[in-house]
């Protein structure tokens, strides 16, 4: 594993964050036009999340606060943890914009019970592309448990392993299973010059570096850190072009395969309570 791929991975994200935040994609005008917004990706698991009103509530990886905003909406006291200050300064904004109180801060994920302290919170809220960039699920795993009070829960909708094992569709159009399922120390090496939303920005720091967990690792690393999962529901459908050129988009901003959606589980939503 490098040991500058947060360096990197930071330097890739601070440059994409206010990229993102004029995105129309991510919605900031919707947020300040309408107080009873709240973002897509919220919204797609409002079912599943239940109230979340007077919750103590951590969104790690808050990129630039728009579910960690929403979730206030929703009535939870909410703190928001990245490690890219400049996605910081883009959340502080939304918040201000959204007329919100949320308590933003800069970390790395995995010092955030460190930072936040331990069983402060009822609800860690995180996911649609988070895991990916961290090369350690167990050590995710015990930062989550670290967080949550006992009784509290963890909230997870995330890329399917499946779905980030395939690099592309091959010329015939069959889907190629290209990139490591299971986690591996090496880290996936990805050049990638744009960004998952639309953006006339151009962009220099361009290399990441990603790692993928199996849905069995993710699992077995909450079950050993006493943690009851209550939930997983497998999705067929993601919400960024994860396979671009063959995916249709849905309401919401889902986007699904156009051929034969129901040979790939896209995402996931997993819950589960400290015990
Ligand atoms: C795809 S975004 C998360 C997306 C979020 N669900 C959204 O759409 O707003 C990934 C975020 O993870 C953050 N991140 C990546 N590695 C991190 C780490 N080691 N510690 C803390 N934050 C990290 C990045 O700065 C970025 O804001």
């Amino acid at each position: 594993m490098s040991h500058d791929y947060r360096a990197l991975n930071r330097a890739s994200w601070d440059e994409r964050a206010p990229a993102h935040a004029a995105s129309p994609d991510y919605g900031f005008s919707r947020f300040a036009a309408d107080p009873r917004y709240l973002s897509e990706v919220v919204t797609f698991d409002l079912p599943r999340l239940g109230s979340v009103s007077g919750l103590r509530g951590v969104h790690l990886q808050c990129h630039i606060g728009t579910d960690t905003v929403s979730l206030a909406r929703l009535g939870a006291r909410m703190c928001g943890v990245d490690f890219s200050p400049a996605a910081l300064v883009e959340a502080r904004r939304l918040a201000q914009l959204a007329g919100v109180d949320v308590d933003f801060r800069e970390a790395d994920v995995y010092l955030a019970s460190e930072v936040l302290g331990r069983g402060a919170f009822d609800l860690v809220f995180t996911g649609i592309g988070a895991l990916c960039w961290l090369p350690d699920i167990r050590r995710w795993a015990e930062v989550v448990a670290a967080l949550l009070r006992p009784g509290g829960r963890l909230f997870l909708r995330e890329g399917h392993p499946m779905l980030l094992s395939l690099a592309e569709i091959g010329p015939d159009g069959r889907l190629v299973v290209e990139d490591a399922y299971f986690e591996r120390s090496d880290p996936t090496v990805i050049e990638q010059c744009g960004t998952y939303v639309e953006t006339g920005a151009a962009f220099s720091r361009n290399l990441t570096h990603q790692w993928n967990h199996g849905l069995g690792e993710l699992i077995t690393a909450l079950l050993d850190q006493r943690m009851l999962i209550t939930a997983l529901v497998e999705h067929d459908s993601v919400p960024w072009e994860a396979l671009p050129g063959h995916m249709e988009r849905l309401a919401l901003g889902e986007w699904r395969l156009r051929d034969r959606p129901f040979r790939l589980p896209h995402t996931y939503t997993l819950q589960a309570i400290k015990g």
